[in-house]
């Protein structure tokens, strides 16, 4: 059996994650996670914060903090939401540990003995006011082409053309705003990328076969324009420092790699981190060899999860990183790319805070009404909009009305007429047989579209599951049969609670604190969240008549119209501005 090595996209350390980045990121592969292990396998789920970069330099200032304090306080803050969502990392890391640097440097040496790196001199924009070169992005002006006066030096915004920072008119610091503009000098590392587009080529055609179409068509786009010697090296104060046995002047100079260079590689730091945290053997016994997973790793699957910005980081760039170092690294089996959640049909966007924040939706919500949500609607071939009209019209639909009523139910039902423990009597019959056929096809299909990663096609077989019960309690109307049979009623009340059971289990990736509490119904001995095969499936019976039960309170609290209109007005429903 194969081993899972599972990793999200490293969320950056500068502000608080949206639920967008939840959604394209960090929620499916925990979905994938969870159910992996509840499959039996051997799962490790890695993530980390993404620390490095201008960005998080620059957020570190405005919070008049020392980059490392500002750092080590806000990885806390994005750990301790992602614990509220019930993410279950086996390690969550930081780009900024020490692991991540050896490594890094390692690969930065191995591709220059093996000629995919060359120091080159370039002319780039310093601001003497703040003391710094300035990234592109970081030189504003106004553009040649439109006259935008608020152009980028990457990209005019306002008509998109692609830009030089030199080509702007009245140049400036975006972040200082000082006009003081020079230009100067300065040596960077460059990887080769170029000499290795052919056996990226190669990798990709070889590898990519299952990929989804967004993931496969990014990557054939950015081959098909080609691959550029790009500069890893910056001159920032923080990031992974060029080792100075390899390259002493650069050291010297205070030279750090590039933040995409090292971001990709804290997937083995981090995993480096999580062995490293605990003795080599860990409290349970289980003996962490971060090693295993990811050099000459045979029988590891390795599946990453990112939005599709990040597509060609992981696609391309990555891979040509990984081939020129010509040494036997795990390299990624499947790349599940996401298109965007929007607000509304427009942009969440975090530097103007629109949207719903993750840290926000923890605090009015549960995370099972987020999880749920998100994952139903996924964004996974289109873009899909997060509106609080449907949030509330699904929440109350599937969670409340289709789950959460079926249980509460059942349940509060068979108590009052039966007592508190799974009710005896009665032979099932036809209705069971064919409800047991029903529970069994839509287990399997969830079971397809879990393995081929197709969240939306497996919500709805989910979803399915839930409706059969209720139609089952439809068609059987144990109020009714109560009044005149009471083994028949016995039966239905029985085998709906057998239905619990396998929601407590199949809706654990989904909804993992709400299925918690289902399987806490039960005091069955020795009850895990396995996976349930469809022949158990087929029977119904894994719950035996006289075990006790306990009615919990209800599941989900349906939305009112009231709620709606609050989240509405302090969220700016809608607004685009
Ligand atoms: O786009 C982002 O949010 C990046 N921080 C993702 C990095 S993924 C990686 F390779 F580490
Ligand atoms: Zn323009």
């Amino acid at each position: 059996m194969a081993r899972h090595l599972v990793t999200s996209a490293l969320p950056y350390i500068n502000g608080i994650k949206h639920l967008g980045n939840m959604v394209g990121s960090m929620l499916p592969a925990d979905v994938y996670a969870r159910y992996l292990r509840q499959r039996g396998h051997e799962v490790l789920y890695i993530c980390a914060t993404d620390e490095h970069g201008t960005p998080a330099e620059l957020a570190a200032a405005k919070a008049g903090q020392p980059v490392a304090e500002f750092c080590a306080q806000a990885y806390e803050t994005q750990k301790e939401i992602y614990d509220g969502f019930g993410l279950t990392f086996d390690y969550f890391g930081r780009s900024s540990s020490p692991q991540n640097a050896e490594i890094t440097q390692h690969f930065a040496r191995r591709l220059q003995e093996n000629g995919f790196i060359e120091e080159r001199d370039v002319r780039q924009v310093y601001s003497p006011v703040d003391g710094r070169f300035l990234p592109d992005r970081y030189v504003e002006g106004t553009c040649p082409h439109c006259g935008y006066d608020k152009a980028r030096g990457d990209q005019c915004e306002n008509c998109t053309r692609v830009l030089d920072p030199t080509d702007l008119i009245n140049p400036r610091s975006a972040i200082s705003g000082s006009t003081e503009i020079e230009v100067r000098e300065t040596t960077h590392l460059f990887l080769l990328q170029s000499k290795l587009q052919g056996e990226v080529e190669a990798w990709i055609d070889e590898n990519s076969k299952e990929w989804p179409l967004l993931s496969t068509s990014i990557a054939r786009k950015w081959l098909a324009e080609g691959l550029h010697d790009r500069a890893i090296t910056r001159d920032l104060e923080w990031g992974v420092p060029v080792p100075a046995d390899t390259w002493p002047e650069l050291a010297a100079a205070g030279k750090v790699f590039y933040v995409w260079f090292d971001a990709p590689i804290e997937y083995i730091g981090a995993t480096k981190e999580w062995a490293d945290a605990a003795p080599a053997q860990g409290a349970d016994g289980e003996t962490r060899d971060w090693k295993s997973w990811w050099y000459e790793a045979v029988d590891v699957r390795y599946t990453q999860f990112m939005a599709k910005d990040n597509v060609p980081f992981h696609t391309v760039m990555f891979p040509a990183t990984q081939l020129g170092v010509r040494e036997p690294w795990t390299m990624v089996d499947y790349v599940k790319g996401f298109s965007w959640l929007t607000y509304y049909g427009g942009k969440f966007s975090t530097s103007q805070q629109r949207g719903v924040f993750t840290d926000a939706a923890l605090e009015i919500l549960p995370a099972d009404y987020w999880r749920y949500f998100l994952i139903a609607n996924a964004p996974e071939s289109d873009d899909s909009s997060f509106t609080w009209e449907h949030f509330a019209g699904t929440v109350n639909k599937d969670l409340a009305d289709t789950l959460g009523n079926f249980v509460n139910r059942v349940l509060t039902f068979s108590a009052k007429r039966f007592g508190e423990t799974v009710p005896a009597g009665g032979e099932p019959g036809e209705a069971e047989e064919k409800l047991g056929a029903e529970v069994a096809r839509l287990l399997v299909e969830l079971e397809e579209h879990m393995e081929t990663l197709q969240y939306r096609k497996a919500t709805n077989a989910l979803r399915a599951l839930w409706s059969a019960g209720n139609a089952y309690l439809v068609e059987k109307e144990p109020w009714k049969q109560v009044k005149t049979d009471q083994d028949a009623a016995a039966v239905t009340l029985r085998t709906a609670m057998n239905l619990i059971h396998l929601y407590a289990v199949v809706s654990e990736p989904f909804i993992p604190a709400s299925a918690a509490t289902l399987r806490g119904v039960f005091a069955l001995d020795a009850d895990t969240a396995t996976w349930i095969t469809p022949e158990a499936a087929t029977s119904l019976d894994a719950v035996p008549a006289g075990a006790s039960f306990s009615v919990p309170p209800v599941l989900f609290a349906k939305i009112s119209d009231e709620d709606l209109e609050g989240f509405r007005e302090r969220f700016g429903a809608g607004s685009v501005d």
